[in-house]
């Protein structure tokens, strides 16, 4: 099946059909009102990380995939599918399982022509079915939250809202559907939306975890701040004071900087009609590029220039705080911030970015205000975790195996 949504729907004036129907719902205002069903499971996380603590490593890859399904059920889908409960019992989740499987699904699928698919798809083997199937199985997840969504809806106001204007992303785009869009359109959206968002966040988490597991002295700048706002470490503070922490912030922008999960080449095509024309060709800095030229920008090198970086292999939050306050250091604040790019840049910079560093920010204090980070190095080190590409970032072993141990009152 072809699952077309924002991201890969190439046409412009299409594309911006889908994006009017989905932006409203990501805007940091609608997302304040979510903030508990982002605060909630990563609690939940909280407790599973107790019953481990300081006995055994964790993979927190795979966990964070299943506090992203759970986070984007509640607020995307408004449905608890309870991943971090399987994971918790050891049961396999379907949906986790299927939104990792998928990109694995593309690259096959891509390598086999139409004819031979069906064949492919029925070597009987569980895991390759399930492969294979990793489409279908989120297709079914996310139709069959539309439809009962729909039922939900049709019934009357849904019950244990008080808040009417309190909407999954699912409900509004169905309450307020855009112009030609189907369901079809909407359930594509949908998975767009959940494969977009779980492995890049739980990437993103585990490279931030690991660099707290090998730098006590970033670590206990965090715990500092987060004691400060946290007597009650069980509570997470709301979203407007976790944006006010100096310490905490400057740690997310420096790991988005380095481990931002999508560096790769974000490709613009040169339309045939543009602003600057020089002979109907798209002048960029003095190179004339003819319509149809792909361009791309990439975060990668951007966030590695050591003009605005300098030493930019080192991870250091500190670049990010002020100092003096002086004009000059303004500026060098500025030039980082707009040399930044982790979610892309334009009409189709990545559209869950306030949702992701939301997730971010509460994640990281949930945890580090609970627990120190460590890692054994014959599991954990440079080698498994060095980055590997496929779109989206994973480290080389393909988990993140750390240690959580409980921090004394
Ligand atoms: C750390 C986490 C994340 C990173 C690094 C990231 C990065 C990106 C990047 C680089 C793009 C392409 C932008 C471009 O072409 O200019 C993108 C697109 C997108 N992302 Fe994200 N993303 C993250 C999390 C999320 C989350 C949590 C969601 C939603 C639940 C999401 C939804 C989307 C969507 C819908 C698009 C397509 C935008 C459009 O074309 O309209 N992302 N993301």
């Amino acid at each position: 099946m072809h699952v077309h949504s924002s991201m890969t729907t190439l046409p412009n004036a299409q594309h911006a059909i889908r994006r009017k129907a989905y932006a409203p719902y990501y805007n940091l205002a609608n997302l304040a009102l979510f903030q508990t069903d982002l605060s909630m499971p990563t609690l939940k996380l909280v407790e599973i990380l107790d019953r481990v603590a300081g006995k055994a490593s964790v993979d927190c890859l795979d966990l964070f995939r299943h506090l992203m399904v759970d986070i984007l059920s509640v607020t995307v889908f408004g449905s608890r599918p309870g991943s971090l409960d399987k994971w918790a019992t050891n049961i396999q989740d379907p949906i986790t399982t299927a939104v990792y499987d998928f990109p694995k699904r593309g690259i096959l699928r891509s390598a086999v022509p139409t004819w031979a698919w069906n064949i492919v798809c029925s070597i009987p083997n569980n895991r390759w079915r399930q492969i294979c199937a990793s489409d279908k199985i989120i297709a079914e997840f996310v139709g069959g939250r539309l439809y009962e969504m729909r039922a939900k809806m049709q019934a009357g106001p849904i019950v244990g809202e008080t808040d009417t204007e309190k909407m999954p992303l699912l409900q509004q785009m169905l309450q307020h559907r855009s112009e030609g869009m189907s369901d079809q359109d909407i359930v594509s959206e949908g998975m767009g939306h959940i494969i977009a968002g779980v492995d890049t966040t739980s990437t993103t988490l585990s490279y931030l975890f690991w660099e707290l597991s090998r730098r006590r002295d970033i670590m206990r700048k965090i715990q500092a701040e987060l004691d400060e706002v946290m007597s009650d470490r069980r509570v997470v503070p709301d979203v407007s004071t976790l944006c006010k922490m100096p310490y905490l912030n400057a740690f997310i922008k420096e790991g988005l900087r380095l481990y931002g999960a999508a560096p790769s080449l974000l490709e613009r095509v040169v339309p045939s009609t543009t602003v600057s024309k020089v002979d109907d060709a798209f002048d960029m800095m003095g190179y004339a590029l003819p319509p149809g030229t792909i361009v791309s920008t990439q975060a990668w090198s951007m966030h590695r220039d050591a003009e605005v970086f300098p030493s930019p292999e080192t991870f250091l939050p500190e670049r990010w705080l002020p100092v003096d306050g002086s004009d000059r250091e303004d500026e060098r604040l500025l030039r980082m911030s707009q040399h930044s790019m982790p979610f892309g840049a334009g009409t189709r910079v990545c559209g869950g970015q306030n949702l992701a560093r939301m997730t971010l920010r509460i994640a990281v204090a949930a945890i580090a205000a609970n627990f120190d980070i460590t890692a054994k190095t014959a599991e954990t080190n440079e080698r498994s975790m060095e980055m590997r590409d496929a779109f989206v970032l994973f480290p080389a072993s393909k988990e993140c195996k750390l240690i959580f141990t409980s921090r004394a009152h």
